[in-house]
């Protein structure tokens, strides 16, 4: 995607609409992260407007983050307890916050957002830096599906209403693993484009990802409601835990 600029995927107009399309997950995810946190403090990695932060939060879980765009941190900020997260500014693959917690986690395909091999293994290895000796990292991400569509690009309908058209414009390179989407909506008032740039792997890359930084898979779910992880999943919730048995032992902060 020629001219892409990673800043402005998450900069201020973005950051002002993140919020208006919800998801519909939270509650589960807030539910099965705050079981793993089991009282204890917790990290996200990629906080952005605490969509996930906040209601842990209010669950009773400590939350600290880290975020790279200063627009999606300000809105978080804006918001009612946006004041009980602290969040350190920064790239999640090479920032720390200076101290270790029980949980460790980075949600919604924003592993993706690491647009190398590189340093997708170097934000595996920066969250085991920042686990406790039994705590665990959580990673939630979508099973790619563009490496199998006939000559990695399509176009797929999102929204299709009688005054508004959703469309997701992709074009996946099978070489780097990079999908180049733009979500495009077109109304009478005008067109709205969302670029975004994403780097794909399947779970297997993670899990080898997880042993370069000491880590091991310990459970893998099809969804935050715990359902069996299995062929037809769409996405997985894999949760690591500290490698034993001579995997190499990420050293913490
Ligand atoms: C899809 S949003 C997810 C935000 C939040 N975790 C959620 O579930 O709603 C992706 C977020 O990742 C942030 N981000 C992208 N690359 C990052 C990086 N290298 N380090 C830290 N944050 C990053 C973006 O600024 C954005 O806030």
């Amino acid at each position: 995607m020629k001219g892409f600029d990673p800043r402005t995927s998450f900069g201020y107009e973005v950051s002002k609409r993140y919020d208006d399309e919800v998801r519909g997950d939270e509650e589960e995810t807030v539910a099965f992260l705050a079981g793993l946190a089991d009282g204890r403090d917790a990290l996200e990695l990629a906080v952005g407007t605490g969509r996930i932060a906040l209601p842990l939060t209010r669950a009773g879980v400590r939350v600290d983050g880290i975020e790279l765009s200063p627009d999606m941190a300000d809105r978080l900020r804006e918001k009612p307890d946006g004041d009980r997260i602290d969040v350190t500014m920064g790239d999640m693959s090479r920032v720390t916050t200076g101290r270790t917690y029980g949980l460790v986690y980075l949600v919604y395909n924003t592993i993706g957002n690491l647009l190398t091999q590189d340093d997708q293994v170097r934000c595996f290895e920066n969250a085991a830096r920042h686990l406790a000796d039994d705590g665990v990292f959580v990673v939630e991400c979508r099973i790619p599906t563009a490496p199998a569509r006939p000559g990695h690009q399509y176009v797929d309908p999102e929204q299709i209403e009688v005054d508004e058209v959703g469309l997701d414009v992709c074009r996946y390179d099978p070489v780097t693993q990079v999908l180049d989407e733009n979500h495009v909506r077109i109304r009478a008032d005008g067109i709205t484009f969302s670029p975004i740039r994403l780097r794909l792997a399947y779970p297997p890359e993670f899990d080898l990802m997880a042993r370069i930084a000491g880590l091991r898979l310990r459970e893998r779910w099809g969804g935050w409601e715990r359902e069996p992880y299995t062929a037809r999943s769409w996405r997985h919730v894999s949760v690591y835990e500290r490698g034993r048995h001579g995997d190499q032992a990420a050293r913490a902060i």
